[in-house]
């Protein structure tokens, strides 16, 4: 049975905690969908994750719709949620024929940045589930770090919340907010909280995939990595490739021979095919 928003929205009203985490493959998305993750999220945090962009903004719909249907061949129980790239919803109109397409291929709900309420009751009229994201949102800000950081802009992310809430946002993405201003937000909406760098008190926490595993060597406060990959992949290609220099792979397990008899044959018909 399939994650539902119905059963998400549940969770706030009881009190459970939502997992959400991005993902952008289809191996990944096993192992996420297997463990129980609540929310399946393809982000647009592929572009500078996965694909070497150096911004969210180079990525594309044929990124994500790329990386979407990778993901949604792997997954068969979790919630399905996808980003709408940079310059996918400039209009109402263009939001609504991009997130059908999203929808198409498999997503749940689709998520965008920022307080445009157009958007989001136009999606939401047209029956598609919407994710807002406020705080820091990487597609519309330049510059990192703590968003809502008076009480004037911490007010505004309430306000702006709230009307989003209104507008038919059906859930909200908290980007590197303090603890405090996640809380009180939380407590004020009905519809469920999701943050990341937004601290404890959301309705759910999202991480990226890769800061997770640690496939990568950047270092943030929000961040605790669960593993090491970098070291462990960098570790096995190291090996392989000296191995393979030395002669020491492929090793005589990882080979396939020639029966001795039709080895005798191929022998025999090239020493007469010499002459
Ligand atoms: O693309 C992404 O990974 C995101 C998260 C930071 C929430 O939008």
């Amino acid at each position: 049975m399939k994650v539902t928003a119905e059963e998400l929205l549940q969770k706030k009203r009881l009190g459970q905690r939502i997992t959400v985490l991005t993902c952008y493959d289809y191996p990944t998305a096993l192992w996420e969908d297997q463990v129980g993750v609540d929310v399946i999220f393809v982000g647009d945090s592929v572009g500078t994750n996965i694909l070497g962009y150096t911004s969210e903004r180079d990525v594309t719909m044929d990124d994500m719709i790329h990386h979407l249907r990778a993901v949604e061949r792997g997954v068969s129980h979790a919630y399905l949620l996808v980003d709408m790239p940079y310059g996918s919803y400039r209009t109402p109109s263009e939001a609504l024929a991009n997130a059908k397409t999203m929808v198409e291929f498999g997503a749940d709900g689709v998520k965008f940045e920022g307080a445009d309420f157009a958007i989001a009751s136009s999606l939401h009229a047209a029956g598609i589930t919407v994710w807002g994201h406020l705080g820091l949102s990487p597609q519309l800000h330049e510059k990192r770090g703590l968003r809502a950081k008076t009480a004037a802009e911490a007010l505004q992310l309430i306000e702006d919340s709230l009307e989003l809430q209104d507008a038919g946002a059906s859930f909200l993405i908290y980007e590197m907010i303090p603890e405090e201003v996640g809380k009180i937000a939380s407590e004020r909406l009905r519809i469920p909280t999701i943050g990341i760098g937004a601290g404890r008190y959301t309705d759910g926490q999202v991480q990226i995939i890769a800061d997770l595993l640690g496939v990568n060597a950047f270092e943030f406060r929000h961040v605790f990595k669960y593993a090491h990959f970098q070291g462990t992949a960098v570790d096995a290609i190291t090996r392989y490739a000296e191995d393979v220099r030395n002669g020491d792979f492929p090793r005589p397990q990882n080979v396939r021979h020639l029966r001795k008899h039709e080895l005798l044959k191929l022998e025999a018909a090239l020493e007469i095919e010499a002459g």
